[in-house]
């Protein structure tokens, strides 16, 4: 069978001036130098104004990768202030965030517009890490599914099956991002497996089978572990522990 990557991405979100960010990099490289399981791949996203320094940094061939934060939906244009996919490729990005929560609450980003934003990030190399999760702890299980499973028709279920083969799936509750509050690793593998099921029916099982689904929200030194040995669990995206080297490096060796 395929033995799908096990991934651990850092989002920085909007910390870190140059300096820091450099230094944060260098410290991450040199601690996980030899030290990246096979099958594990570690994907760093600085603000965009970083990205070609620390691109700088990364050994070519290796385990950590570069990605951004946000990318504009068409491929150039007069969109002032805004960031394209080609842009991003330019300066050493082979991956980029789409519908964090963030985007979705403080900058309006819907549905259509994100499937736009994943649509061109695949046209120009780049692959989707796709944000879902429910707003709501205190919900059923059953309207935590029908959330998520229409975040993912809405944004992701126009692409083909070679197209969805590229993208990787992160599960973040918005209640458990930054609140210290979290799923139990039984609850979040009980949605990873769910999500896995919604991308089964509709592209097979062997499509499914290959993507990997993260778990993001508060997971930490002391929890990824125990959200990482579940198994349709493949790794984390992490926010605050991966703004200090040594707990976002315990996470990644966290990785089974
Ligand atoms: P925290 O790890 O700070 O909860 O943030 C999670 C997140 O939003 C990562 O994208």
């Amino acid at each position: 069978m395929y033995v799908r990557s096990k991934i651990v991405v850092a989002n920085w979100k909007m910390h870190k001036d140059l300096g820091e960010g450099l230094r944060l990099a260098t410290e991450v490289i040199q601690m996980l130098h030899n030290q990246v399981k096979d099958k594990v791949q570690v994907i760093l996203l600085p603000p965009f104004i970083h990205l070609e320094a620390i691109s700088k940094l990364l050994p070519t061939a290796g385990p950590i990768h570069l990605g951004a934060q946000n990318c504009h939906e068409h491929a150039f244009g007069a969109f002032t202030g805004e960031i394209a996919a080609p842009m991003l490729r330019s300066v050493g990005a082979s991956f980029v965030l789409i519908g964090h929560s963030e985007r979705r609450h403080y900058f309006g980003e819907g549905s259509a517009l994100l499937a736009q934003k994943v649509s061109i990030a695949l046209i120009y190399g780049l692959r989707p890490i796709f944000c879902c999760g429910e707003v709501e702890q205190t919900c059923t299980v059953a309207w935590q599914e029908n959330f998520v499973e229409e975040q993912l028709a809405t944004s992701l279920f126009h692409l083909s099956a070679e197209q969805i083969a590229q993208v990787i799936v992160a599960y973040e509750p918005v209640w458990a991002i930054g609140t210290g509050r979290t799923p139990t690793p039984t609850q979040a593998q009980a949605m990873h497996q769910f999500i896995r099921y919604i991308i089964a029916s509709k592209y097979g099982e062997e499509v499914a089978s290959s993507i990997p689904i993260l778990y993001g929200g508060s997971c930490d030194t002391e929890n990824a572990r125990l959200f990482f040995t579940r198994p349709d669990v493949d790794g984390g995206l992490i926010g605050k522990a991966s703004l200090i080297a040594n707990s976002f490096v315990t996470i990644v060796k966290s990785l089974e």
